[in-house]
């Protein structure tokens, strides 16, 4: 492509780079070794390799970085020397890493193609448009086709890649690095916490509907949709609890067959025990803060950029975190150490509900992009071209082997299917604010960087220069974007901690509060037991300051609160983010 024509579509990244690790910090901290200017995603992936740029950026001093990318042409930002570096599936797949105390099988690769993979070919538009609706307004006729789909995919021999049990597996082989990247042998393909995550997830569903549609000879058959992001939608559907249906998995968290109320914010152990009513409204408020309040730029709600050699897990976008990860957890049993079915990435598609569930985090994309942002616009894809040709290798529903793009799945009408019959009332659910959280004055204790999270740190961050004075149309073109950078996270464990903001007294601030803006939620990462996942966590501040009367301040409070397992945190800065 040439480069004229490329520089328009490419992510155009450009970030008001102001270091400000927490102030107290800067002092113990080596001088500058290079200047900030990589752009955001790029020090995020340098900053979880506890890269020296961490500290490299804590001069401290209010001054601004140039910008990264001026204008069209500096749109190449991450790859350095400017070369493409999307992921590309190779047909090479090796045995993924799996946790200790899997359940067999240990095996995830998909059975070997005899022929090379196939370009997808969008299916004909004459097609009928299927229409997923949520399991709770589709009836029990409905669910029956879902059920006899399952049945038959069951049914099918382990050979045959439509096959459920192969079904499951493709889910294993994407999570468990198993599946090789095309001119990198050595590395693997993990489609979490990264912006492969959506797209990834979206094919994976397209040709599982296919298939299903294919078995049950009904072209229209559509995915149910377990909405549990609305109120008769939280809780598993009775459907699936069934001990004689093909949808039931034994392998789930007992306690939480209906008709318990989800809860969206869930992690192993932290039972809330809140009224059905108390659950569905902290439910609501969650939704409002991953879908608007935290996700105004694309990579704040699809993940941050992941390349070829790219170490993976880069972070994911608000949704990904919670209530992705978190309704995994809380569905999978929670006395198993791995929390199987669904509470752990290899066993995931093992359990029929995994892909209604799926089909709710699709249509929460559809619903993203729906949604207008501060300047009225509604929210877009990334335009990246790594992004549009990453792809992934998947069975289709006549058991060929295709290989499918990012940019192949950006529009759902063209894969003939959409979302229906069910409404977004979470819009509506802004968290309130907690008066009296924050006291001033008394001068918090110096935060020395990286920390371990053993318990609670509160650390007073700066904003980038002008922060206070910037106009609206400032604010609607750029974010204010708190980046915490360098978490090193326990593999082995489920882990979580919460950030606040302005809310030096945290724990006076009831459940949902405004305050409360990110929780950092991992799953139990795959062969890695003993080891660490490097990440980065980027919590949007615009519309929290401006909830909690903060616009003027010059700095932030934040406190991270640890709640289970063992983490560490590089750091911590505000920048301006605009994409
Ligand atoms: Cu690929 Cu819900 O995980």
């Amino acid at each position: 492509m040439a480069a004229g024509s490329s520089s328009g579509a490419l992510l155009t990244l450009r970030v008001l780079l102001f270091c400000a690790l927490a102030a107290a910090a800067t002092t113990l901290l080596p001088l500058a070794t290079s200047p900030c200017t990589h752009s955001l995603s790029r020090s995020i992936l340098a900053a979880t390799g506890l890269d020296p740029y961490l500290f490299s950026c804590a001069g401290g001093d209010a001054s601004e970085a140039p910008l990264l990318s001026q204008g069209d042409d500096g749109a190449n930002k991450t790859g350095g020397s400017g070369a493409r570096r999307p992921i590309v599936t190779d047909q090479l797949c090796v045995k993924g890493k799996l946790p200790p105390h899997a359940l067999p099988p240990f095996q995830c690769c998909p059975p070997v193609s005899a022929s090379e993979p196939i370009n997808f070919t969008l299916p004909d538009p004459s097609e009928p448009l299927r229409t997923r609706r949520p399991v709770h307004v589709v009836g029990a006729e409905y669910m029956a086709k879902y059920t006899r789909a399952v049945a038959l995919m069951k049914a099918l021999p382990r050979s045959d890649p439509r096959s459920f049990y192969q079904q499951a597996n493709v889910h294993c082989a994407y999570c468990t690095g198993a599946h090789r990247q095309v001119g990198r042998p050595d590395l693997g393909v993990q489609i979490h916490f990264s912006w492969l995550f959506f797209p990834f997830h979206r094919a994976y569903l397209y040709f599982f509907e296919r298939i299903a549609a294919k078995l049950l000879g009904e072209p229209g058959f559509a995915l149910p949709v377990w909405s549990w992001d609305v109120p008769e939608g939280m809780g598993i559907p009775e459907v699936f609890t069934d001990e004689a249906s093909p949808l039931y998995d034994p392998i789930r968290e007992l306690s939480h067959a209906p008709p318990k109320v989800a809860d969206l914010d869930f992690f192993l152990g932290g039972e809330k025990n809140l009224t059905d009513e108390q659950q569905v409204l902290h439910n609501l408020r969650v939704m409002y803060k991953q879908m608007i309040s935290g996700a105004a730029l694309p990579s704040l709600f699809l993940g941050q950029p992941y390349r070829t050699g790219d170490a993976p897990m880069p972070g994911p976008g608000t949704v990904e975190w919670a209530p992705h990860n978190t309704m995994h957890t809380w569905t999978g049993d929670n006395s198993l150490p791995n929390v199987e079915n669904m509470g752990v990435y290899y066993s995931a598609g093992r359990d029929p509900l995994f892909y209604p569930h799926h089909a709710n985090i699709d249509r929460l994309w559809e619903a993203w992009r729906g949604i207008a942002g501060a300047d009225g616009r509604r929210h877009e894809d990334f335009t990246d071209p790594d992004w549009l040709d990453s792809s992934f290798l998947l069975y289709d529903e006549e058991a060929r082997l295709v290989r499918i793009t990012v940019r192949d799945v950006l529009n759902t009408e063209r894969l003939r299917y959409r979302y229906g019959g069910v409404g977004l009332p979470w819009l509506s659910a802004r968290p309130p604010v907690t008066p009296g959280v924050n006291p001033k004055g008394g001068r918090l204790e110096s935060v020395r960087f990286p920390v371990s999270l053993d318990t609670a740190v509160t650390a007073e961050v700066r904003r980038p220069p002008r922060a206070q004075r910037r106009s609206l149309q400032e604010k609607q073109a750029q974010e204010e974007v708190l980046v915490v950078e360098g978490i090193e996270a326990d593999a082995g464990d489920f882990v979580r901690f919460d950030v606040y903001v302005n809310a030096r007294e945290y724990y006076k601030v009831p459940l949902g509060g405004r305050e409360m803006a990110g929780s950092f939620t991992t799953l139990k990462h795959p062969g890695k037991e003993g080891t660490v996942v490097r990440t980065s966590m980027t919590v949007a501040l615009n519309e929290l300051l401006e909830d909690l009367g903060a616009e003027g301040d010059d700095s932030v409070t934040v406190s991270l609160v640890p709640v289970r397992g063992k983490v560490r945190i590089g750091g911590l800065r505000i920048v301006y983010m605009e994409e």
